[in-house]
């Protein structure tokens, strides 16, 4: 029913990507997606340039935020932000050429104030479409022939939509694919995802694929955007975080085939230990319990007692403390 995402050399098959999200996607995270399956292209969070740069002079180390990303599977795309065209050209080599990843995805749609207010970039550049295009160019530059993306909102705010225009700019400028969510930088994350804006763009672009981002949560949204809407692919980002799984599930109903039931409480319970033993393995114990706080929020989502386990798993602070509620609220 639907074709692969062409994205310069890559045929991305099923056309679904799963979305960066600072603070969630990061190795741990993939590999888990991973093993169930059905995302055609992974992210990573989105790194600073400028702080991969630091780290770098200073330590010879990657960012933490690239944990894992030398050795992991491709097709994997990691997505940088800053406003310094060469800064971030110079990065995207490093990237293409030393790394080897599969696609550099540009960053113009954070709202954080630190990044859009105080460092002028994400959702900030959005108002700049010749800032955009020649950063693109830029990177497009350094990295070929391993294509770069960009990731956008429909614009600053309802009042300054301008995707189209941003998205011909990154066209333009030899960008190999434009992932566009459809809020506003404004909107945060208010409101629903207008994909009648997203669709908009599709007749002013001429061999860039749009991918539409935005609210899909099940397998049955997923088709139903491809029915209506002229997009050559989707990203899929926080249902992913509560249902791992979802994207096996939605290649089955992209293939009409039967789609996958929901793993068992007891699949899921083992599912989030084997996250948090990865988080613990690379962060400790102190820190990784901690992080994995909020992944565990997530997985509980819509389970019975799912409140009472958010609170209880607020406090954990130890690997016993994390496993008491998870004995609790997950029983086998
Ligand atoms: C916790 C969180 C972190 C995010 N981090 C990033 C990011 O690093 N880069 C980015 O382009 N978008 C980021 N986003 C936006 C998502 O990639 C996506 O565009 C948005 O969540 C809408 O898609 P969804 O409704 O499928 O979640 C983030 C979203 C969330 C909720």
């Amino acid at each position: 029913m639907v074709s692969p995402l062409k994205i310069g050399p890559l045929s991305i098959d099923p056309p679904v990507w799963q979305a960066p999200m600072a603070g969630f996607t990061n190795f741990a995270f993939r590999k888990i997606v991973r093993r169930f399956g059905g995302a055609g292209l992974l992210t990573t969070e989105m790194v600073s340039a400028r702080g991969m740069r630091q780290i770098e002079a200073r330590k010879g180390d990657l960012p933490e935020r690239l944990w894992g990303v030398e050795d992991e599977p491709r097709p994997l795309a990691v997505q940088i932000w800053d406003n310094d065209p060469g800064l971030l050209a110079a990065v995207g080599h490093r990237l293409a050429h030393q790394l080897h990843v599969s696609v550099v995805d540009l960053n113009f749609g954070c709202p954080v104030k630190a990044v859009s207010q105080s460092a002028q970039s994400g959702s900030y550049l959005l108002r700049y479409p010749d800032r955009i295009a020649e950063i693109v160019a830029r990177v497009v530059e350094a990295c070929a022939p391993v294509p770069v993306t960009a990731k956008i909102r429909l614009g600053g705010s309802r009042e300054s939509i301008n995707a189209i225009e941003v998205a011909g700019a990154i066209e333009a400028a030899g960008g190999a694919a434009v992932t566009v969510h459809g809020r506003t930088a404004a909107d945060r994350f208010r409101g629903s995802a207008d994909w009648d804006q997203i669709a908009r763009i599709k007749p002013h672009l001429k061999r860039m694929p749009l991918v539409g981002n935005g609210d899909l949560q099940t397998p049955e949204d997923v088709v139903e955007a491809f029915r209506r809407w002229s997009v050559d692919g989707v990203m899929i980002g926080r249902a992913a975080l509560t249902k791992p799984w979802l994207f096996r599930q939605i290649r089955c109903a992209l293939a009409s085939e039967p789609i996958p039931p929901e793993p068992t409480l007891v699949e899921q319970r083992e599912l989030l230990l084997d996250h948090y033993g990865m988080i613990v393995d690379r962060f400790g114990p102190t820190r990784g319990t901690i992080q994995m706080r909020r992944y565990a929020c997530h997985y509980a989502q819509g389970h019975h007692g799912c409140r009472a386990f958010r609170s209880q798993i607020a406090t954990a602070a130890t690997p016993q403390q994390f496993a008491e509620a998870v004995d609790r609220y997950f029983p086998t």
